[in-house]
């Protein structure tokens, strides 16, 4: 059976108490109902504590929007990944395209944390996708495959098992426009064969989300894509009655 990973990016978003709220409401819609995706929660730093104590007994994953690759020092206002473990966190999104442009990461820093997110025993969800302006100049490949060349350098295969990748084109993040279910298969397909030849055969076990303004009404045509196996969500996972859809059509794909 395909694997699955629904995650939920929350963003900046939701204080402690709305985290909380969300997080029970979540549950209280998946009880007694048997879901075939695992669930992740990446609530922002502040929450996560929080809402660890809220999600013990249950079966969804949380984990958290970004760390810094060093595991202590003088860097104010960064959170390391030690700090996230002893919290329980079991993912850490890496390189989203919003680091990337407000906080200037580029790929060289994303394998750095990737790496030590690794080393770490945690899962990095290392996000890559292209820009408006490099689809319509044709670059979408060239910088898929640097992001992957580069950002997975130096990590040894032994390590794939423990990786996921999220596709989400820059210009479909947050924007209400999803990419075309057409050029999401193409970019995943590509994406898996660029993982192949930088990491070896054992990286076709990576599993490859897709983000970018994914909702209950997109979410089956991409979800049921041959290549993907699974959502990165913002937006639509701040509101449980839309997310809990999307678990649904998660569920029937997956039948
Ligand atoms: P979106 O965000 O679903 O709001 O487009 C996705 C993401 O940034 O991970």
């Amino acid at each position: 059976m395909k694997k699955m990973l629904i995650a939920c990016n929350w963003k900046m978003n939701l204080t402690t108490s709305e985290s909380v709220a969300l997080v029970q409401s979540i549950i209280e819609g998946i009880k007694n109902k048997k879901i075939s995706p695992d669930i992740l929660v990446c609530p922002p730093f502040t929450s996560i504590d929080a809402v660890s104590k809220v999600l013990k007994g249950t079966k969804i994953f949380y984990g958290a929007q970004n760390c810094h690759f060093e595991s202590k020092g003088a860097v104010t206002g960064e959170i390391s990944i030690p700090m996230l473990k002893e919290l329980g966190c079991r993912y850490i999104i890496i390189g989203h395209s919003e680091r990337r442009t407000y906080f200037f990461e580029n790929d060289e820093l994303v394998n750095k944390k990737a790496r030590a997110v690794l080393a770490s025993g945690l899962i990095p969800i290392i996000c890559i996708g292209e820009s408006l302006r490099e689809r319509e100049e044709n670059r979408t490949f060239d910088v898929l495959k640097r992001q992957i060349e580069i950002g997975l350098s130096r990590i040894e295969p032994e390590y794939c098992v423990q990786i996921v990748i999220a596709y989400e084109p820059v210009w479909a993040i947050g924007t209400g426009v999803s990419a075309e279910p057409e050029q999401i298969q193409e970019a995943h397909s590509y994406i898996k064969k660029e993982l192949i030849r930088v990491l070896g055969k054992r990286a076709s076990s990576i599993i490859v989300l897709y983000g970018g303004s994914v909702t209950d009404e997109n979410a089956q045509s991409i979800l049921e894509l041959k290549d993907v196996h699974g959502g990165l969500i913002g937006g639509a996972s701040l509101k449980s009655d839309i997310f809990l859809s999307i678990i649904e059509t998660a569920n029937l794909v997956l039948a």
